[in-house]
């Protein structure tokens, strides 16, 4: 496995690699979630490059940029074992050097759900997803579903600029009890890390009322709403049943599917947990 810091240096090793490269971005403190990601890569591709970049521009002015949990020895070994060819470990300071000014601005999706209460965020995401995608020219990129909008705006960037890679999304992998992997979960104290079982709860009543054949978007959201407020260690930051193309919200019959996605925060971090409601189960 090669590590790799400069940008220079991760061009000149890309053009030796033979096709498909799949890439997995990622910003470190690896868990299974971003293993599952790195797995599909391995399975379907000649090479596997994995970055590691805590990228400050999605990080807003309060949010966990500098305590954002860190561990790179324990990550290059994961990625050893994991058989990913290259790690690319850039410099902030190379990745935004003085004076640039470009950002990648994608509409309408991220005026939604996170980009509400994390304005600049997802500008953060796609600017520095396409600075990694000219760097590393990907035939395949993998992302997880668990960070549903994210991997919506990135789906609508590559196709609204004709950018040369497939954009593969995978399921979101859980903790054995049920609670969506997330580096965040290292900040859950005590009786928070039971607490947070709530999402993945509410997210089981949401599936067992559209199996009973709910459809209404207003009596879900309200039942998982009821639910989530239930437990004195939560905090809603929103709970949306949205179109899964538009992220719009829908107010009253749910046609054919839906994105039901929720964040929550339980003592310091925010939570993000979602599914898909869709079928005739
Ligand atoms: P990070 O939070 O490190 O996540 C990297 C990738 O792992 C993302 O595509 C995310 O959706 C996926 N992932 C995280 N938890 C997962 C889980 N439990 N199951 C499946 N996949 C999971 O997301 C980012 O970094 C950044 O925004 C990034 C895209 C790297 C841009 O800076």
């Amino acid at each position: 496995m090669e590590t790799v810091r400069t940008i220079s240096d991760m061009k000149l090793l890309r053009q030796r690699l033979a096709e498909p490269v799949g890439f997995v971005p990622t910003m470190g403190f690896l868990h299974e979630g971003h293993l599952s990601l790195i797995r599909r890569a391995r399975s379907e591709n000649r090479h596997v490059i994995v970055s590691i970049f805590v990228n400050p521009t999605q990080f807003g002015p309060e949010e966990d940029f500098d305590s954002y949990p860190r561990d790179t020895e324990r990550d290059l070994t994961l990625l050893k074992q994991e058989k990913a060819d290259v790690v690319f470990m850039p410099e902030p300071e190379k990745i935004y050097p003085p004076g640039a000014c470009t950002w990648v601005e994608v509409e309408g999706l991220t005026e939604m759900l996170e980009g509400i209460s994390r304005p600049g965020h997802f500008r953060g995401v796609a600017t520095v997803v396409t600075k990694l995608f000219n760097i590393i020219e990907p035939t395949y990129a993998y992302f997880g579903q668990k960070d549903a909008q994210q991997a919506r705006v990135i789906r609508k960037m590559a196709e609204d600029l004709f950018m040369n890679l497939e954009i593969i999304v995978c399921p979101t992998i859980r903790e054995p009890d049920g609670l969506a992997m997330s580096s965040r979960n290292f900040y859950l104290k005590g009786k928070e890390r039971k607490a947070a079982l709530i999402l993945y709860k509410s997210l089981q009543l949401a599936q067992s009322l559209w199996n009973r054949g709910e459809r209404h978007a207003g009596k879900i959201r309200g039942e998982i709403v009821s639910l989530i407020e239930s437990e004195p260690l939560a905090r809603i930051g929103y709970v949306s049943v949205a179109d899964t193309e538009t992220l719009q919200e829908i107010e009253e019959e749910i046609e054919y599917e839906a994105l039901l996605s929720m964040a929550v925060k339980v003592g310091k971090p925010r939570l993000l947990d979602s599914i898909v409601l869709s079928g005739s189960a």
